[in-house]
């Protein structure tokens, strides 16, 4: 009499994708416009990490191509508005950076919408959850970086 085998569950492979998301912000106004939507209890998607830097100038091509590598699906540089930034012309420097960071990131055959700059102040707790939101949509309809094979700043 042959034996039956026990019925296995089948794993779901439709699993919802849920990007990974670097955010670089600058400690004077983004990272504190982070804080203050934390503060005040504004609902945003969590799936991001937070990277403080001095200044939005200070994210340079290298930063975000390493974060791509490292295994995000998108990367956000944000910072003070024109005429707020502490060091005067550091956001000014962040257009260019970025601007050659784009063509960089189209170079390695990634789209151009994985990447994006804005700006928000301290102040813009309610915009800075409705960029994260923004973002996190845009690349979950990208969908998994090309580049992504394993996250690993998750670990
Ligand atoms: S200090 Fe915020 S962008 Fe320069």
């Amino acid at each position: 009499m042959p034996v039956k085998k026990p019925k296995t569950k089948k794993k779901s492979t439709n699993k919802k994708f849920v990007p990974n998301i670097v955010a670089f912000a600058c400690n004077w106004c983004s990272y504190a416009g982070a804080d203050t939507a934390g503060v005040n209890r504004i609902q945003h998607s969590p799936n991001f990490r937070i990277i403080r830097t001095m200044c939005s100038g200070r994210v340079t091509p290298a930063f975000i191509l390493k974060a791509l590598k490292l295994g995000a699906d998108g990367v956000l540089v944000s910072g003070c508005h024109f005429g707020d930034c502490h060091y005067i012309f550091g956001n000014y420097k962040a257009v260019d950076q970025f601007e050659k960071t784009k063509e960089l990131v189209k170079t390695l055959g990634l789209d151009e919408k994985r990447i994006r700059l804005e700006w928000i102040s301290a102040a813009e707790g309610p915009r800075w959850a409705q960029v994260i939101n923004e973002f996190t949509e845009q690349i979950t309809a990208l969908g998994p970086s090309p580049l992504n094979h394993k996250p690993k700043f998750n670990k």
